[in-house]
């Protein structure tokens, strides 16, 4: 069993595509062990991603990721991490088959409806960042 953080970004909740994509992880079978609404801050937006601080888009990465609620979710289940990044897709929209999450519903890399932990150290991380230990189920 393996545990990976999840987060439907602002232009995926504004587009009313929460359910659509709650859905296609639940049918998968994975088990919904933490969900949240939430504003992400300055500060939080930055310590998540950190990797990416020098990178020229991280400004705009970090004004998006806080310019309107998203959903956050812990997910389980075998092999968690990267059977979610099959179903999400490519970064790159232009990259991700249909079928998949930015495939079907994403167009450019700058508002790509998802995020999805890249390794168990990310996950860790990243889970810890937005879940208090009793507030996963
Ligand atoms: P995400 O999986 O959330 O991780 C970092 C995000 O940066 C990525 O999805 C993209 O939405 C965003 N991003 C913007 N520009 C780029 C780029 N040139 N390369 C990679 N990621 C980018």
């Amino acid at each position: 069993m393996e545990r990976t953080f999840v987060m439907i970004k602002p232009d995926g909740f504004r587009r009313g595509l929460v359910g659509e994509i709650l859905a296609r992880f639940e049918k998968k079978g994975f088990r919904l062990v933490g969900l949240k609404l939430l504003k992400i801050s300055q500060d939080l937006a930055e310590k998540h991603y950190a990797e990416h601080r020098d990178k020229p888009f991280f400004p705009g990465l970090v004004a998006f990721i806080t310019s309107g609620p998203v959903v956050a979710m812990v997910l389980e289940g075998p092999n968690a991490i990267a059977e979610v990044r099959k179903m999400m897709g490519a970064t790159h929209p232009k990259d991700a088959l249909p079928g998949t999450i930015r495939g079907d519903y994403a167009t450019t890399i700058d508002e790509n409806v998802i995020h999805g932990s890249a390794t168990p150290e990310d996950a860790q991380r990243e889970i810890a960042l937005f879940f208090r230990p009793e507030e996963l189920l």
